[in-house]
């Protein structure tokens, strides 16, 4: 019960988060070549400064999602592995396999495409390791020309929608999940609800995340 009510709790952080950074993201969308967007990263390390020395929030902050990713994953497999040691006959797991929606089956192989495409994605844009659409021989620009470079390629793009479609249906799984563990699943008429903001929550993920991809590539975001 305590790993499923972690893994509950870690989720919807990790879900309060996509949901903040998605409308950080927006920022991209006004008109102003990129000022609020830089600003907007810029303030990110300058958080409740000079309360605490400049970027320590950040670091904090940091501390916290990481926290929530390793917790989450680790209750995850103590809970598969539960799961396997108690489903019993082999009939009796393929039965339960098939009840289970596709969304659910796949919550383990989705994480791990999650996790993988995060690593990418920080090697992106945090750290400039990965310097997609970059000019040659130039190493570091700013947050928003990073984001313009790298979608200015249509694969970079490609591989976003690959990894939001992953991001969506974890989302759409783990959320109405997470309240069923948290006691919110009361009732039918409940369970709807949570299924139907589920759903809504994820779909918003999906769209709101691939806009400013989906608008730089096509060029509306010059
Ligand atoms: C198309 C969608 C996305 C765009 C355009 C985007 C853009 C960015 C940018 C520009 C940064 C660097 C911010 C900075 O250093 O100032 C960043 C950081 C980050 N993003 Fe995203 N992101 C997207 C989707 C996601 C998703 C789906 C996740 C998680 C599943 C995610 C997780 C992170 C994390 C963990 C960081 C590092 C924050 C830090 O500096 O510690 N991003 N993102």
């Amino acid at each position: 019960m305590a790993s499923k009510v972690i893994m509950a709790i870690t989720g919807l952080i990790l879900v309060a988060f996509l949901l903040a950074h998605m409308f950080g993201n927006f920022k991209m969308l006004l008109p102003d070549d990129g000022l609020e967007f830089n600003e907007y990263s810029h303030w990110l390390r300058t958080l409740l400064y000079p309360a605490l020395p400049e970027g320590v929030f950040l670091w904090l902050f940091r501390i916290v999602l990481l926290a929530s990713v390793i917790l989450h994953m680790w209750s995850a497999f103590k809970l598969r592995n539960r799961a396997r040691q108690s489903a019993g006959s082999v009939r009796y797991a393929r039965s339960r396999r098939m009840e289970r929606s596709y969304a659910a089956r796949t919550m383990i192989w989705g994480g791990i495409i999650i996790v993988l495409f995060v690593v990418m994605h920080i090697l992106q844009y945090t750290a400039e390791v990965l310097r997609f659409g970059y000019d040659e021989g130039v190493t570091t620009l700013a947050p928003y020309d990073r984001v313009l470079a790298g979608f200015s390629e249509w694969w970079v793009v490609l591989a976003y929608a690959i990894a939001m479609i992953a991001v969506c249906m974890h989302v759409a799984h783990g959320f109405h999940s997470a309240f069923t563990t948290l006691g919110a699943n009361t009732s039918k008429g409940a369970r709807k609800l949570l299924k139907a903001l589920a759903n809504i929550v994820a779909g918003l993920l999906f769209v709101g995340f691939m806009i400013p991809p989906v608008l730089i590539l096509i060029g509306v975001i010059p």
